[in-house]
């Protein structure tokens, strides 16, 4: 019994050192296949689809709001805006490659010049400045409308976030990941706890969405908002939920929150912008 026990031990011992030492690789094909398992009816691409992936009752209600989308407006609002040129003569274009057509599967990226995570909200407000134009807000309005024309420019392209080989790369990952593994708030609860283990139970009136695929439709339009938000947006919420204090958008916790979540949905297209409750 003694040495059933300590072998149990070491085995525990064993599984914890491997999760710690884990690398991207291994944590991706462990996050996706979790999924799979729970979730057996949804074909791998359905999770793009987020909650409505594994909510038949709700999902045909989803597909006509699509239809109708309530984002249009703001689709053609941005495409105006990333089209008229800065009083420099410029446009975002210049500062993106491809001309910024396509390109949000990119991203975030980490750009190993700076030594930091690039979300595409950061660049589009890096390139006003660089253009002489003052930055925007960060969590809803003009920057939600041009980030969803870019997004939108990119439906179908295929999530590919990569993790330099470099230990800043690895660090802001791990960073991204702790934060989603670490329990917070009055309620002292983790993205995790929700997005992962609970995911597909209900909270409240809502059921959880697997954070497999939750990154690949933003900007979102919420009917809770009224509006548009970014995923940094997004993110305020979730903590608030918990009644954890958010931190700032933009700032080094968030995006590095982003990069792991978005590593976590390589694989799956970009379908944003995109519509919920
Ligand atoms: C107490 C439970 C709870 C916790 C903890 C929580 N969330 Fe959420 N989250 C929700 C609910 C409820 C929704 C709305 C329904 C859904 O899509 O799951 C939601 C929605 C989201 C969405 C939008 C999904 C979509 O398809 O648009 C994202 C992204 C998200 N959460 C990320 C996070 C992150 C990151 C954390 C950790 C900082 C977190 N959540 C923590 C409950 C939670």
């Amino acid at each position: 019994m003694k040495k059933l026990l300590s072998t149990l031990s070491l085995a525990t011992l064993l599984a914890v050192t491997c999760v710690v030492n884990a690398t991207p690789q291994q944590d991706l094909k462990e996050f996706q296949s979790f999924y799979m398992k729970r979730f057996p009816n949804t074909p791998f691409e359905d999770f793009a689809n987020g909650v409505y992936s594994i909510d038949p009752a709700s999902r045909g209600q989803w597909e006509d709001i699509e239809e109708f989308a309530p984002y249009e407006l703001n689709i053609s609002v941005g495409e105006t805006m990333f089209n008229t040129p800065f009083a420099n003569g410029k446009t975002y274009a210049s500062c993106f490659k491809n001309g910024g057509i396509g390109i949000r599967q990119n991203y975030p990226f980490f750009d190993t010049d700076r030594g930091e995570v690039i979300t595409l909200e950061l660049a589009i407000n890096e390139c006003r400045e660089a253009n002489g134009e003052k930055p925007l807000k960060w969590k809803k309005g003009p920057i939600a409308d041009i980030s969803a024309y870019m997004a939108y420019t990119s439906r179908g392209k295929v999530f590919d976030v990569k993790i330099p080989d470099d230990p800043r790369a690895l660090a802001a990952y791990e960073r991204g990941k702790k934060h989603f593994y670490q329990k917070r708030g009055q309620l002292n609860m983790a993205c995790a706890d929700c997005h992962k283990f609970y995911s597909g139970n209900m909270v409240r009136a809502d059921l959880l969405s697997p954070a497999l695929g939750h990154l690949t439709h933003f900007p979102v339009y919420r009917s809770k908002w009224g509006g548009l938000g970014t995923t940094h947006r997004r993110y305020d919420g979730c903590n608030k939920q918990v009644r954890a204090k958010p931190f700032p958008a933009q700032g080094e916790e968030y995006r590095a929150l982003e990069y792991f979540h978005t590593y976590m949905s390589n694989g799956l297209a970009v379908n944003g912008p995109g519509a919920r409750k």
